[in-house]
């Protein structure tokens, strides 16, 4: 793969239009999908997952009573997409569906600012949680029934990458059910293999909830479960792991926990799962921050990396894939007015800093 991403620093430059970017002459040369998922992974940059549904803006807004219309969720996607520098720390962002279709500021669409700024547009699909009728607290995910046309569109619009997020639950010490293993894990695979033939990287996101009242034991155990189980229905669906990016948890305590795991504890028991868990040709796999405080998952990150670049275990790129905890400072900071919008996307550069370096 031929592709120079230029170094620029943060704030030092204005974002120009660039309708020729290193980007999108790359794309018009149809990369294969592993050539994709490694052109986002250069120089050591992540992904920011600006992807959070109408339902999860609606509750971030009604905390620090900001109204949730339109303009103000454009708005607040704004201070992260139209951060200066993002293309130094971020090789791809996820966008919601209604962010896709809002405009930047110069009145472009996000998804052809990304470009422009050599960082590849991606976009979260699935259409959120809904109950398992007879398993308490369980949940499958919605959204595979108009896949196909969603995933034709995007790929037009230059989205290469795609998102899918599955919930688990661990109640007390109870793992989640074989059931619930096996019906998300079904579905992460078709949603992958769909994505695949449009041309598009998926993201498969199985999430083991942090908000609970497990040790690091069990959350260890049910990462394991499920992944291992993801694996095998992946290869059942012939998705191609080169170009696939997992997207899991951090293993550790619950936030409900007693006692929290330090930052030693994650980085070896995540790094431990994955080696036991995860073919070692898949494309990349990247964190969620899950719930963690901004410091937390920065801090957890780098200790998973360095004990990783280290003991040089894991044989494919790990990063990571934050929302809350790169958004959460700059949310604060914000609050819905204008008139701190400069702070606010100061706040946020300064996080993906200390995230990503
Ligand atoms: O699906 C979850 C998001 O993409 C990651 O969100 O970092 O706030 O857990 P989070």
């Amino acid at each position: 793969m031929n592709i120079v991403v230029k170094e620029s620093k943060v704030g030092a430059t204005k974002v120009k239009k660039n309708v020729d970017s290193a980007l999108r002459r790359y794309l018009l040369a149809n990369p294969s999908l592993s050539d994709l998922v490694q052109f986002i992974f250069i120089n050591n940059r992540g992904i920011l997952a600006a992807d959070e549904s109408g339902g999860s803006i609606a509750k971030k807004f009604a905390a620090m009573k900001i109204e949730d219309n339109e303009k103000n969720r454009r708005d607040y996607r704004n201070i992260f997409l139209s951060a200066e520098g993002l293309e130094n720390y971020c090789g791809g962002v996820i966008m919601f569906e209604e962010t896709a279709a809002q405009k930047a500021d110069n009145g472009q669409l996000f998804g052809d600012l990304l470009l422009d700024k050599n960082i590849l547009p991606g976009i979260k699909l699935d259409r959120g949680l809904v109950e398992l009728p007879n398993f308490a607290g369980e949940t499958w995910t919605r959204g595979l029934d108009d896949l196909a046309e969603r995933l034709e569109k995007y790929f037009a619009m230059g989205f290469r990458f795609a998102k899918w997020r599955a919930a688990f639950q661990i109640v007390g010490n109870k793992l989640p059910s074989a059931t619930a293993m096996d019906l998300n894990t079904t579905i992460l695979a078709v949603y992958a293999s769909l994505c695949q033939n449009a041309g598009i990287v998926p993201i498969v996101e199985p999430e083991v909830v942090h908000d609970g009242d497990y040790n690091i034991e069990t959350c260890a155990l049910a990462t394991t479960k499920i992944i291992k189980m993801l694996m095998e229905k992946l290869s059942e669906y012939r998705v191609d792991l080169t170009g696939t990016i997992l997207k899991c948890n951090m293993v550790l305590a619950g936030k409900k926990y007693v006692v929290q795991s330090s930052s030693l504890d994650v980085a070896e028991a995540t790094i431990s799962v994955l080696k036991n868990t995860v073919a070692p040709k898949i494309g990349a796999v990247v964190f969620l921050s899950g719930g963690q405080t901004p410091e937390q998952a920065a801090k957890n990150f780098h200790a998973i990396k360095n004990l990783n670049l280290s003991e040089g275990v894991l044989p494919f790129p790990v990063s990571f894939s934050f929302a809350r905890a790169l958004q959460d400072p700059a949310l604060t900071a914000w609050c819905g007015k204008e008139s701190n919008f400069g702070v606010a996307q100061k706040e946020f550069v300064k996080q993906l800093q200390r995230v990503a370096e």
